[in-house]
């Protein structure tokens, strides 16, 4: 079958990544997690003290930085390296997750990212998930997905999704910095999150992963919809 590129877009926490990840592997594609990388540039601007508001500071920086997946067998996830170093954990902490919009904002830090994503992307056979993937990286992609769900429910799942992973934070918190996020996500100058116009809007809010990936599988492969 023709190998296509699949773009997921949406807002923070309404089960891209989750998605994303099983519908890669019902196709047999590669995945890319672009919110993974924006995350680990974030993580080496935090660590190495990069004054975001110096653009030779964050353009050294950004040459310093190699960002690799690799799939763990032992967890069947891939997950982020960082010059080497895996940063899976790390990157999803609530630190990185407050500070992530701000670096996700720059544009030299979008270009250097969206060149990387090009790249992998190029052989086609792809799910990649973002804010500007339907309509900056790959404008040209054959299936475009905009997802969506309601404000709390996103909140809820992104709690539970830290509480899986030993995070304790209160709900609140959680609100708090989506509500920052998609307001720095929608409204900044570079590439900010959009509903591409030939995109295939998914709302999550009553729906099961399954029904989810299901949903997109059958769009991809071109077969009935809304059985
Ligand atoms: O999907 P995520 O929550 O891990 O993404 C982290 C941040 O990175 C998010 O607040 C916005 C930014 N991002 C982006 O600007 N463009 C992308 N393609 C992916 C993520």
């Amino acid at each position: 079958m023709r190998k296509i590129i699949i773009a997921i877009d949406g807002y923070s926490a309404c089960g891209k990544s989750s998605t994303a990840k099983r519908v890669a592997a019902a196709l047999n594609y590669g995945y890319v997690d672009t919110g993974a990388m924006y995350r680990a540039v974030t993580l080496y601007f935090m660590e190495h003290y990069i004054d975001l508001t110096n653009p030779k500071s964050v353009s050294k920086a950004l040459g310093e930085i190699s960002i690799t997946f690799h799939h763990n067998d032992s967890t069947g996830q891939n997950e982020t390296y960082l010059n080497g170093l895996n940063v899976e954990e790390r990157i999803r902490e609530m630190e990185i997750s407050q500070r992530v919009s701000e670096v996700a904002a720059i544009k030299a830090v979008r270009e250097a990212m969206v060149k990387q994503q090009q790249k992998m992307g190029k052989s086609k056979g792809v799910v990649m998930d973002g804010r500007d993937i339907g309509s900056v990286v790959f404008p040209n992609a054959e299936l475009k997905i905009f997802m969506n769900a309601d404000f709390d429910v996103r909140a809820e799942r992104r709690q539970k999704e830290l509480f899986d992973k030993d995070n304790l934070v209160d709900l609140d918190e959680v609100k708090e910095n989506l509500r920052k996020r998609d307001k720095i996500d929608t409204t900044r100058a570079e590439s900010p999150l959009i509903r591409p116009v030939d995109s295939v809007e998914v709302d999550t809010t009553h729906m099961f992963l399954e029904e989810q990936v299901d949903h997109i599988v059958q769009l991809a492969t071109g077969e009935k919809v809304n059985k």
